[in-house]
């Protein structure tokens, strides 16, 4: 608490050592609503996509007119059941010994269960995740009794209302991956701040007016806002014409954004995956209103992976300074960098109590979370 209230980052360790990440897998992850994919994967019966909270693989399947998920692991030997992304099954059959569980999680069959007298199927049964909507967007969440995902939203689906755009409008159109050497908070407090825009973004400070650019924290989300230059809308590089005017960034805790550009409906998903404490994978995924044509999917693609690549590179490089050894503790500019300050308070509170005596660098931020209050402006 003291140090988020003197503007210091989070230690140093916390973004390079393996035991901080094995904390934040059980103690986030395990926990968090996380972005699965979406809903137009799963308009057919058998239709499936899988995703992971951290280290826990997930599999979402439509079930006639039900979404349900589940712990993708095979209850026999512990195998991942389902490998693939996406697709279409009318079972979930196992790829080790072929034990096959219903698109309801129920098992169905165990070969050689008959020589098995003690054998009983409903002993089984997948382990469930809880499941929710936002718009085309589907979550999933290990842990059962975690709050449910409209909790977590609070005003966001409003914020992204009042963009002018509509979600259910929109089709995937695109997706790149991007895997960075970075851990997955170098990566998110990049997101948050565009203090270094000026320097790092020449394409995006030409598109988006930084004078105009603010950043407002909520309880699980912030969002970054910045109006669409004039001069964008003419020269620039990609056609920011349409309904939406303005640049609208949202992050969502743990570790997921939708940002909106200026010009016609569009979103861009980013999910950011980590992998060990220096690596993290970014998937992000391009949704337009369908008048939107090929080329300008593409030209406005090009135009954000411009941007990322030049965020890879200061991620990076922010990894390599981290665990150099000489960097133990930064400082904020906190007109600047507030969302950094409510994401890193958001993961003190989640790793607090679970710390254990061996994680080093043991935080002495402990921000008792009054100071968020539910669905409302900080
Ligand atoms: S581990 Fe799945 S059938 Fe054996
Ligand atoms: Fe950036």
């Amino acid at each position: 608490m003291e140090s988020l209230r003197d503007a210091r980052t989070l230690p140093a360790s916390w973004y390079t050592d393996a035991r901080i990440f094995a904390l934040e897998s059980s103690a986030i992850f395990h926990h968090a609503w996380q972005y699965a994919g979406l809903c137009e994967d799963l308009t057919r019966h058998g239709d499936f996509i899988t995703c992971r909270a951290g280290r826990v693989p997930i599999v979402v399947v439509r079930d006639e007119n039900e979404i349900r998920a589940f712990i993708n692991v095979c209850r026999h030997r512990g195998s991942e059941l389902v490998l693939q992304e996406r697709g279409n099954r009318k079972s979930i059959q196992c790829h080790y010994h072929a034990w096959t569980y219903g698109l309801d999680g129920s098992l169905r069959a165990a070969p050689g269960e008959k020589l098995e007298p003690d054998f009983d199927r409903s002993d089984y049964h997948l382990l469930p995740a809880q499941v929710g909507m936002w718009g085309p967007l589907v979550f999933v969440n290990p842990d059962l009794g975690a709050p449910p995902l409209d909790h977590l939203l609070g005003v966001l689906p409003d914020l992204v209302r009042e963009t002018g755009l509509r979600l259910d409008d929109l089709r995937s159109r695109k997706g790149v991956t991007y895997d960075i050497a970075a851990n997955w908070k170098v990566v998110v407090d990049n997101f948050l701040e565009c203090y270094h825009c000026p320097v790092a973004h020449p394409g995006f400070a030409s598109v988006i007016d930084l004078d105009t650019y603010t950043v407002q924290e909520y309880e699980f989300f912030s969002v970054q806002t910045g109006g669409g230059r004039e001069s964008a809308r003419r020269t620039h590089q990609y056609d920011a014409h349409g309904e939406v005017r303005d640049g609208f960034y949202a992050y969502l805790w743990p570790n997921f954004t939708l940002n909106i550009y200026p010009g016609p409906g569009n979103v861009s998903l980013n999910l950011f995956e980590p992998i060990d404490e220096s690596h993290t994978r970014a998937t992000f995924e391009y949704l337009f209103v369908d008048e939107v044509d090929d080329a300008a999917v593409e030209e406005f693609s090009r135009f954000i992976d411009q941007v990322q690549r030049e965020d890879s590179v200061l991620c990076e490089s922010v990894q390599r300074g981290l665990a150099s050894g000489y960097f133990q503790q930064g400082r904020l500019m906190v007109s600047r960098e507030s969302a950094l300050r409510h994401f890193q308070s958001l993961v003190c509170q989640a790793l607090d109590g679970h710390r254990s005596p061996s994680a080093p660098g043991a935080c002495d931020l402990n921000p008792g979370r009054s100071d968020y209050p539910v669905d409302g402006r900080v």
